[in-house]
């Protein structure tokens, strides 16, 4: 494996000596989420019509959340949509940011949606934002798409907004690029510290790389 790249079993090592250094995976989710929500606006044009962040349930889904309070601090319009129930998210991290975006309640809108016909009901959200940040699966993807996170692939892929993935376009393998069942196509990929391999290998869902520095000490590399 060359070094430019770095598998998701190599980069949970790395969060891990990361934390034990003192950067905290809260810390990497807020330069993650940072990182995103830099990205979306340099590509000011898209904005004016707002953003709409796509979260799943995992840390993929936290790093949305972060870039959608970045972005509301900014002035952008945002919504959040998320594929289920707030107290279904999985991790600490992505659970206290998900409790902030919450708590924004003037300068975010926050949808739960958990199950197909919810989201469908909320079609006009993917239809009418400029820009959409895909949050849904990074690299704990695994086996084929279970809804509603199909539908909301569906629903972002059928949309002209322009779409940002973070980590990984949401259903792309981070290893072999294969996409199962459905995969989101990306305009622009924002991955973190190293593209994981599955990136190089799909570029038609990837789009345009780029890769994000979140702070990881270089201590931390295996
Ligand atoms: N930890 C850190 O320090 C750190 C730092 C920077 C960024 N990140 C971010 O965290 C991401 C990894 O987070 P994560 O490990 O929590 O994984 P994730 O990519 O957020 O995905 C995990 C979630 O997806 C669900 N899922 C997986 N495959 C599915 C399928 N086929 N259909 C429906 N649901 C499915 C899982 O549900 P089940 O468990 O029920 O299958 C779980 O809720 C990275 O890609 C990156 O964006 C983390």
């Amino acid at each position: 494996m060359s070094a430019k790249t770095i598998t998701p079993e190599q980069m949970r090592a790395v969060e891990e000596r990361s934390a034990a250094l003192g950067v905290s995976r809260l810390l990497l989710m807020e330069n993650a989420g940072c990182a995103v929500a830099k990205a979306v606006l340099d590509l000011g044009a898209h904005l004016t019509r707002g953003v709409l962040v796509v979260a799943g349930l995992g840390n993929n889904g936290g790093d949305g959340f972060v870039a959608a309070r970045h972005l509301a601090c900014e002035g952008v319009k945002v919504k959040v949509i998320l594929l289920g129930r707030g107290e279904d998210i999985k991790g600490v991290e992505a659970a206290v940011n998900w409790s902030v975006v919450r708590s924004m309640k003037r300068s975010i809108t926050t949808i739960e949606a958990d199950d197909r016909y919810a989201l469908q009901t909320n079609q006009h959200l993917f239809d009418e934002c400029g820009l959409i940040v895909d949050a849904i699966f990074g690299t704990g993807v695994k086996g084929e798409v279970r809804e509603p996170f199909a539908t909301a692939i569906d629903l972002i892929n059928n949309s002209k907004a322009y779409k940002i993935s973070v980590d990984l376009p949401s259903g792309l393998d981070p290893l072999t690029g294969e996409v199962k069942s459905k995969a989101v196509k990306a305009d622009l990929t924002i991955t973190f510290h190293k593209a994981k391999p599955g990136l190089l290998k799909n570029k038609e869902f990837v789009g345009r790389l780029v890769i994000a520095s979140i702070g990881i000490p270089p201590e931390a590399e295996l």
